[in-house]
């Protein structure tokens, strides 16, 4: 068991293989937060001061002490009322429209296994694999309880946390804010690590020092978003990839979300993640709850690398959906950029049989294959088989591809519906849509209120319909565009963007059960919906809707710190790049796109013999390597925002393979040699590359392995190191 409760000094600790995070119930029942980070072997309770501070209240137990107030202590789940003006974890409106709350201790649990949620996507575990410990807060005045769940993957060191409010009184509570995880931290000085962007250029890292002020970042757009990952680091300042004390928090959700951090009076440093409170109003009636959704957390005393490496494994081991560890990852073509919504059936199966020729996998027919849609304006709702567009029925064509021996896969994006559609002319009120105001467009489509069981139900059905003509092994989901009026025909305001999203999960929890060999790949216009909420039931999205190598290989640096290559979604394009207009070499497309899911972007007919060539020999150097690729131990060896090369390498869990890729991205006359250095071999074994030359893992790791600069911008390598016997 990893969690342990010391009775007489009321502290709960949780151990994993390498941390530490303790809590201590007060004098008065208050839950106040002592530590996370390194293991440590002792209470940490001798850390707390008490002093009196001008300005910082004192609550009614400590009249006459001055010495003791919330507004200083670290704490575990601060609340609006409590007399801390920092950022805190929850606000509720009671009865009688106040907003206060005083929670104190009231019961807890420690149990082997993992606790899971409802209504929302959670980790997973076997029961020895992970323990759970519950605490539950009650309010003195109203009944309200808080719920605290902490799952503690000891071997992984991963610690997730989420939180359930349910309304034990007597009348309505209105949640306004509620958190999903806080961190407090008393002391030292961190820089902020977040991931920013934009549609096409998502997840850009951007490392800010932690001041006197609250740094928000987040989401109001109804999904995760390109602009900002729902995710963050805290580090001190010194940290480097290799050195250096960093905590992670990643919020397992793909709605809008609030991350918050702030340097209070004291220098005391306050994290704060959850779902967006913005336009959050929800209502609770008496005997109701309110799941929150999870937060992963993890630390790590060697750097980004070796935190990155935690998430990855974790992601991999309990996050993404069982089946698709055994799932086959196939090497496709998709049509997006190949045709757009210009093809015929026809047109179609000369694709898929291009793609056959060449050892690809499967054939994804993207937009365009539905209703009345030959451009982005119409059609969205009425997933209806286009059977003139394709000159037959859906099944047949299938039939036609799977001859051809490759697999078939569809595109769908069934949260969203055009006003020039059958869906709409039927039900103009399914649509989000603020009553009396004109809606604002995005791709010309509206939003479906996914918050509706029978829009849910409509939709369900007439995808189901579909994957049920045919032998579909593959979805591509899609969801283009913000959410922006938050208006439902049946729906509060304040409930619509959590109900949406748990809306969503439970479309695709039934899709994942109805259908359990179907690899389904998430994408929001690329990468705006790239999150462990999605990644539970879509174990890869399309990270980037930007398929241009050099933007590529920075939006996957960023990608990296957080998710596991097996997860990013990576095709290799036509040129010029359709986002860009950049012409980047065959080969280097193809070294960028392997650090991913790897397929293709383009139309084949298009190829010459020789770049035809080049796809047999990627396609056959990538299902080799994709096992590595897909559980290997993933290392960050330069910062393509810096320096004048990308370059990373994977490394099986035994040592004994090495993938190492390198791409100078800039060329130069007369330019310096850059030594490119391993990490994460065995420094004692010898590994030799594909043409043979030997060296010893330390020598690979400390040296490095020159890249010797070529007449090409753009230059890349690869190296494939294997252990040998001397
Ligand atoms: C989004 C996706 C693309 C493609 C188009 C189709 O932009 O990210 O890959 O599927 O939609 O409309």
């Amino acid at each position: 068991m990893a969690i342990f409760f010391d009775p007489c000094a009321k502290i709960f600790t949780i151990e994993t293989k390498n941390t530490a995070y303790q809590m201590k119930i007060d004098k008065y029942g208050y839950l106040l937060h002592l530590y996370y980070g390194e293991k440590i072997k002792q209470n940490m309770d001798y850390l707390l001061s008490f002093l009196d501070r001008g300005f910082s209240g004192n609550p009614a137990e400590e009249a006459e002490n001055r010495t003791y107030s919330l507004d200083v202590l670290p704490q575990e789940y601060p609340y609006w009322g409590s007399g801390d003006y920092r950022n805190v974890a929850l606000w509720t409106e009671n009865p009688d429209k106040t907003i206060a709350s005083s929670l104190v201790y009231d019961s807890h649990e420690i149990c082997s296994g993992k606790y899971r949620l409802n209504r929302l996507p959670s980790a997973y575990a076997e029961d020895t694999e992970a323990d759970t410990l519950k605490i539950v807060l009650r309010d003195t005045v109203n009944g309200m309880k808080v719920t605290l769940y902490y799952g503690v993957f000891a071997a992984k060191d991963v610690i997730t946390k989420s939180v359930t409010i349910t309304n034990a009184g007597e009348a309505e509570l209105i949640v306004r804010k509620a958190a999903s995880s806080v961190l407090d931290f008393i002391g030292g000085d961190f820089d902020l690590v977040h991931f920013q962007g934009r549609h096409a250029m998502e997840r850009n890292l951007e490392r800010l020092p932690v001041k006197h002020t609250s740094m928000v970042i987040g989401s109001r757009r109804g999904t995760s978003s390109h602009q900002h990952n729902p995710g963050m680091l805290l580090c001190e300042p010194s940290a480097t990839e290799k050195s250096g004390s960093v905590y992670g928090a990643l919020l397992s959700y793909s709605g809008g979300f609030t991350a918050e951090v702030e340097k209070d009076q004291f220098d005391q440093t306050r994290m704060v993640l959850g779902i967006s409170d913005e336009l959050l109003a929800y209502p609770l009636q008496p005997g109701e709850s309110l799941e929150l959704p999870e937060c992963i957390h993890a630390y790590s005393s060697l750097g980004f690398g070796k935190l990155s490496r935690i998430y990855h494994d974790f992601i991999r081991d309990h996050v993404l959906p069982p089946k698709s560890k055994t799932m086959k990852r196939p090497v496709l073509l998709n049509s997006w950029e190949a045709s757009y919504f210009d093809f015929t059936g026809d047109t179609i199966v000369a694709l898929a049989k291009e793609a056959a020729e060449l050892g690809i996998d499967l054939l994804v027919m993207d937009d365009g294959w539905f209703g009345k849609r030959d451009d982005d304006n119409s059609g969205l709702g009425d997933w209806q088989v286009n059977e003139q567009k394709l000159g037959c029925t859906l099944g047949k064509m299938i039939e036609k591809i799977n001859a051809l021996g490759i697999d078939f896969g569809i595109w769908v994006e069934p949260e969203m519906i055009s006003e020039d559609s059958d869906l709409y002319r039927a039900h103009p009120d399914w649509a989000l849509q603020v009553p009396g105001r004109s809606p604002i467009r995005s791709r010309n489509q509206l939003v479906l209120d996914l918050s509706r069981a029978d829009v849910r139900e409509e939709i369900y059905t007439q995808i189901c319909s579909v994957l049920d003509q045919g032998n579909i092994t593959y979805l591509k989901w899609d969801m283009n565009r913000s959410l922006a009026d938050i208006a439902s025909a049946v729906n509060l305001p304040g409930k619509i963007l959590y109900d949406y999203m748990t809306g969503l999960y439970d479309f695709l929890g039934r899709l994942q059960k109805s259908y359990p060999d179907l690899l389904i790949e998430g994408c929001s216009g690329g990468g705006g919906r790239f999150d462990t909420g999605m990644m539970a039931y879509t174990p890869q999205i399309w990270c980037s809707d930007n398929t241009d190598a050099l933007d590529r290989l920075r939006i996957q640096y960023g990608t990296s710190f957080f998710y596991p290559v097996s997860t990013v979604g990576s095709h290799v394009s036509a040129v010029p790049n359709h986002q860009t207009g950049r012409i980047t070499p065959f080969e280097v497309r193809g070294l960028v796109a392997m650090a991913g899911t790897f397929g293709y972007e383009l139309n084949p007919a298009l190829l010459s013999e020789e770049e035809k060539q080049q796809v047999r020999e990627q396609i056959g150097t990538y299902k080799e390597l994709q096992p590595l690729i897909f559980s290997g131990d993933y290392y960050r060896l330069s910062d393509p925002f810096r320096d004048s090369f990308a370059a990373w390498n994977i490394v099986s869990k035994d040592k004994k393979e090495c993938l190492l890729t390198a791409v100078i991205l800039e060329n130069h006359a007369n330019m310096a040699v850059n030594y490119v250095k391993a990490a994460g071999l065995n420094p004692e074994l010898i590994y030799e590359d594909q043409n043979g030359n030997k060296y010893q893992g330390a020598a690979l790791m400390q040296g490095g392995i020159p890249i010797v600069p070529a007449m090409k911008d753009l230059a890349a390598y690869q190296f494939r190191f294997r252990a040998c016997e001397s």
